[in-house]
């Protein structure tokens, strides 16, 4: 397995910022699979997201319609599993289409919908940190095709050292 990453950001524009970084370095069939308890900054990461892949317009959160598309450099589909009630729900809103085209993927509250997703999707956790503002990011379980991404990021933003290292 690769080794974890994580980040640590002090406002809403540097979680953006990590997004956006994240949006350049995307490639077609990418799948980030967001984790972490409401708040976080998970749909916050996922509209700097949207600016790295040229999106025009304002990325809401999809909470209400679960599933949104929006069109940039690559196609983005951006899923939010919060409502469901069981994984089957995942499949039955029809998302294996989306995370086996050539669009990318950015699915918030992913764990809800259990052991659907192919191995090597990329896990990002966000969560709260000491300071009102203060989030951390942590990148998890991405294959290969995510380590020039997860390399960027790690030399544009210092990455925390996990406790022990
Ligand atoms: N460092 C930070 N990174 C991201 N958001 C932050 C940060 N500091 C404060 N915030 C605030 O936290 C909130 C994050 O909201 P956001 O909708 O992105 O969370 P979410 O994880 O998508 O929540 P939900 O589970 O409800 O979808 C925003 O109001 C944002 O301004
Ligand atoms: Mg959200």
């Amino acid at each position: 397995m690769e080794s974890n990453l994580t980040l640590h950001t002090e406002s809403p524009e540097e979680t953006q910022e990590v997004g956006r970084i994240m949006g350049v370095a995307a490639q077609p069939g990418d799948v980030f699979l967001l984790e972490g308890p409401l708040g976080a900054g998970k749909t916050c990461l996922v509209q700097g997201f949207a600016k790295g892949l040229d999106v025009t317009g304002f990325v809401r959160s999809p909470t209400f319609v679960l599933m949104s598309r929006h069109q940039g450099r690559l196609t983005l589909h951006h899923i939010d599993l919060y409502r469901i009630q069981d994984p089957e729900e995942a499949w039955d809103l029809g998302i294996e289409e989306q995370l086996f085209d050539d669009g990318v993927c950015m699915v918030e509250w992913a764990g809800q919908a259990g052991d659907i997703f192919p191995e090597g999707c990329l896990w990002v956790h966000l969560d709260y940190a000491a300071g009102i503002t203060h989030r951390t990011i942590t990148f998890s379980e991405g294959s290969a095709r995510y380590q020039p991404m997860m390399q960027t990021l790690s030399e544009t933003f210092s990455p925390v050292r996990d406790a022990g290292v």
